[in-house]
């Protein structure tokens, strides 16, 4: 039997992870949740932002289900302390190295972009972060102080098979979509991002039917404002896709509605909205779940293999924006309903039917 292991979190995370778990409990009651802590409160009741036994608890059921880590109460922290730390942990102690963040327009909400309609409306895009490497994990890392002055270093690394299985990801994607990966770099400066387009290149023609182009990460920002709806598949290393992926959120207008997955091998997963714990408005009832309940959807189509429950989600939110329900993230324009977190929850559910 199915196992999904959920992890709230901190700020927003318990309330918008209770909305998604309530429409998983809908749709498939055979699925077994346990819960565990992650992050800030992870670091007040274990010690640590994830416990060796989560760490267990986690590798045992495969699939989890976050909500979102952080908050001030821990920002003074030291570095291998900080709640961020265990979502880092998670993903490398899964293997979760592809991480998929979809960027859609839903057509209700293409006015609340900041950026002109005509400048978003058709955005499909899906950014492909690699999400176990790079810089975010290479060694030697950390301060290195050198007598009279203060230093501090990371580490650009990736080897060749942590950069073709990536790839392939990005390409395997793209073939079920418009068969075009865009593979993001800095390749005019940086040897390791040359080095990663090297790979890159070797891996493309197994998927002869994709289209393959290059681009240069801070152009690549500069499109992604002013042409958009043109990129199908964004292929990037792990900083640049932390990066552009929070790019690609906003000009869609809404961050309360992206979901994401990472994935590894032998069917592991992990799927979490991607806004983060928004300390300001936590625990009043405010917070957008969509986001959280499209991770959901995610999670029953590639967790779970059930991608018609997953549509079926995807439309009960759509059809319950159509129907002018928003919460305050979102805008409220003329003949248009806000709702709070529970109430949101509740709508998508009785959408389910
Ligand atoms: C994200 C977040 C994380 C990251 C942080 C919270 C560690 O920004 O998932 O994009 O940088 O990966
Ligand atoms: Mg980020």
């Amino acid at each position: 039997m199915a196992r999904v292991l959920v992890l709230p979190g901190d700020g927003i995370g318990p309330e918008v992870t209770a909305e998604a778990v309530a429409v998983l409990r809908q749709l498939a009651p055979d699925v077994q949740l346990e819960e565990r802590l992650i992050g800030g409160c992870a670091i007040d009741a274990e010690g640590a932002p994830l416990s060796d036994a989560t760490v267990a608890r986690a590798k045992d059921c495969g699939l989890v289900l976050l909500g979102a880590v952080g908050g001030p109460k821990w920002d003074k922290l030291p570095p291998n302390l900080r709640p961020e730390r265990g979502l880092l942990r998670i993903r490398k102690e899964l293997g979760l190295y592809a991480n998929l963040r979809p960027a859609t327009v839903f057509k209700a909400l293409a006015d609340a972009s900041p950026l002109r309609r005509e400048c978003v409306e058709g955005v499909d895009l899906v950014v492909v972060r690699e999400l176990t490497g790079g810089i975010y994990y290479g060694e030697p890392r950390g301060r290195d102080d050198q007598p009279g002055l203060r230093r501090a270093r990371n580490t650009e690394v990736y080897d060749e098979r942590e950069v073709a299985r990536i790839a392939r990801t990005a390409f395997r994607l793209a073939q079920d979509r418009k068969r075009l990966v865009t593979n993001i770099h800095k390749a005019n400066v940086l040897e390791v991002s040359a080095f990663w387009n090297e790979i890159v290149e070797e891996i493309a023609p197994e998927f002869p039917d994709v289209r393959l182009e290059h681009q240069l990460v801070d152009s690549a920002a500069m499109v992604l404002l002013r042409d958009a709806p043109k990129f199908d598949v964004l292929l990037c290393p792990n900083l640049f896709g932390d990066i552009l992926s929070d790019e690609a959120a906003m000009i869609t207008g809404s961050l309360g509605m992206l979901p994401s997955a990472s994935l590894g091998d032998a069917g592991r997963g992990l799927f979490e909205p991607i806004h983060g714990s928004a300390p300001d408005i936590a625990g009043q009832d405010k917070a957008n779940p969509l986001a959280a309940i499209l991770s959901v959807a995610m999670l029953l189509e590639s967790g779970l293999g059930r991608p018609k429950d997953a549509a079926r989600v995807r439309r009960a939110v759509e059809l319950t924006i159509d129907a002018g329900y928003r919460t305050g993230d979102l805008g409220r324009g003329p003949g248009q309903t806000l709702l709070g977190t529970r109430a949101m929850g509740a709508k998508v559910r009785e959408a389910l039917g």
